[in-house]
């Protein structure tokens, strides 16, 4: 007998990740996804300060304020939920980009399959170079090992035989 797929789970994508409450937004972070594209901390200072502790104070802007910036992390590694307001709306149509040396950037209504069953997402940072520790997504190995995206050139491939 065949196994019925899990359901799309809408909440995956914030089960692993930490809560911040100020009144009217609940911002979450996975620091398992953060990528360090420091688009939250560029821009609202005031929010997302690394040497603050906690680092996000969602208090210190609207809550309007806070969701736009959250929508700019293209790693998903940030999230909200409006006390009132709609959901986060997916971009249609999805938009892929690839970060050169690192991941692909998805922007979209995504279903993603991961160890905990099939997560929807709006945004996500995937492993391209197969060495991160955090599949599908991308944790920053690519870089820490010196992954490159460039297929090697002839003069390499040469250089490398005569090493
Ligand atoms: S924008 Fe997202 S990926 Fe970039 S530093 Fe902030 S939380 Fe991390
Ligand atoms: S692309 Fe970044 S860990 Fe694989």
């Amino acid at each position: 007998m065949s196994q019925k797929p899990p359901a799309d789970r809408d909440e995956l994508a914030i089960s692993h990740a930490r809560p911040y409450t100020a009144p009217g937004v609940r911002v979450f972070y996975d620091r398992g996804r953060c990528l360090h594209f420091a688009e939250c901390v560029r821009g609202l200072p005031q929010v997302f300060d690394v040497q603050k502790r906690p680092w996000i104070q969602p208090k210190n802007a609207s809550a309007e304020q806070v969701a736009e910036v959250v929508r700019r992390c293209p790693s998903g590694a940030l999230h909200y939920r409006l006390e009132e307001g709609p959901r986060e709306e997916p971009e249609q149509p999805t938009r892929v980009e690839f970060v050169a040396n690192g991941p692909i950037n998805l922007r979209g209504d995504l279903s993603i399959d991961v160890p905990g069953g099939r997560m929807r997402e709006v945004r996500a940072s995937l492993c391209r170079c197969g060495r991160t520790e955090n599949e599908p997504f991308c944790d920053k190995a690519c870089t820490s090992t010196g992954w490159s995206s460039e297929p090697p050139t002839a003069t390499t491939v040469l250089d490398e035989r005569n090493e």
